[in-house]
């Protein structure tokens, strides 16, 4: 049995254990399709510390999902291409490793949860099976000890009677307890940044909120870097660090949570806020942000969210769009008017 991987992974040239876990600058992903280029991303840049857990915020088609797939590496390629940025994991780019080296990194060190557990375990394994695969792939371990692992894997992640369990097929499973599951499989390597793309959006709301506190907990325990991708603003605020609410394609403010809720400082920002449902208003119509985002082949000049904003004037009609002004020491946005936006004049 070889565990060497980390040994061979501290050969990585300029790796840096000191630097940030993940440091994601000036990406830049297009989609090469027929009816032009979509620019999924478009400069999006952000980092993840060890122990924090940054949200990546936006409604759905803003280019959260892409992000993530550049990172690990599943970037449905073509149409999607990488053209620009760095993606540094403790200092080294993995966009410009060897194609080996970079696999063994992301194998290792960052993992994925994604939104729907089934299409993502195999159904004709058992959940055991899949759990020990890795085990036995990437440790070299015996049979035997790999099926051990799995099992404490599953109590790892609280499933109940998990020595019986560990022989079941993921269709036996509940959603919740699915994704339980797959909150296992990523954690079985011991990645240093976990991934998690909308990771209860397929739940109920209780099992949602149970599967949180479980993600929370382990990123604590273990002191992981959580990239958590969500449309859900109700979801970040008791877990998050700090948020990058992300608009066609780019990060149109960024900063820690507490001072979001307080003061957006972005309209898009505090229209998604606004639309939060609360339970004192049960039944009453919720302030969504009117419109739809941008077709991304045909974003329009100026602020792409110009169109929906209720703070427009001629300025946010005309290109460039806005820069990220800085709002204050640890926080930025996208606004020419971010100072009304936010309440400060
Ligand atoms: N496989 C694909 N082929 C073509 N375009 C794609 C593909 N995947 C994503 N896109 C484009 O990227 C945009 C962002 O997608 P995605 O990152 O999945 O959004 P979300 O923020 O909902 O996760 C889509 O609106 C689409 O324009
Ligand atoms: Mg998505």
């Amino acid at each position: 049995m070889t565990t060497d991987v980390n040994v061979k992974m501290d050969a990585l040239p300029g790796l840096d254990p000191n630097a940030l876990l993940l440091q994601v600058k000036n990406l830049q992903v297009e989609f090469r399709t027929r009816n032009g280029i979509a620019k999924a991303v478009n400069g999006v840049s952000f980092d993840v510390a060890p122990g924090q857990t940054r949200a990546i915020l936006g409604e759905s088609g803003c280019g959260k999902s892409v992000t993530a797939q550049a990172i690990m590496g599943i970037l449905d390629s073509p149409p999607g291409f990488i053209t620009g940025g760095e993606i540094l994991y403790r200092g080294v780019d993995l966009l410009k490793l060897p194609e080996e080296q970079r696999r063994k990194v992301r194998a290792n060190k960052i993992a994925m949860i994604f939104q729907d557990a089934l299409s993502a375990l195999n159904p004709v394994f058992t959940v055991g099976f899949q759990l020990a695969e890795l085990y036995r792939k990437h440790r070299g371990m015996s049979r035997k000890d790999a099926k051990a692992r799995a099992v404490e894997l599953l109590d790892l992640v609280r499933i109940p009677a998990a020595k019986q369990r560990v022989n079941d097929y993921p269709h036996q499973f509940s959603g919740g307890m699915r994704q339980r599951v797959m909150i296992a499989m990523a954690l079985a390597l011991d990645p240093e940044v976990l991934i998690a793309d909308e990771p209860t959006t397929a739940l109920d709301v209780t099992v949602q909120a149970q599967i949180m506190a479980l993600l929370a907990e382990l990123q604590q325990e273990r002191n992981m870097g959580l990239l958590l991708i969500t449309h859900d603003m109700g979801v970040v605020a008791d877990v998050a660090d700090r948020i990058s609410v992300m608009y066609a394609g780019r990060v149109i403010e960024e900063a820690g949570v507490d001072d979001i809720y307080a003061t957006p400082a972005h309209p898009y920002t505090k229209g998604l806020l606004e639309s939060i449902p609360r339970l004192d208003l049960k039944g009453q119509e919720l302030s969504a942000i009117k419109g739809l985002p941008p077709v991304l082949t045909n974003i329009p000049p100026g602020c792409s969210f110009n169109p929906r904003c209720r703070y427009v004037q001629d300025v946010c009609r005309k290109d460039p769009a806005p820069q990220l002004y800085t709002v204050s020491s640890d926080r930025t946005a996208a606004c020419h008017f971010w100072k009304e936006v936010k309440g400060d004049e």
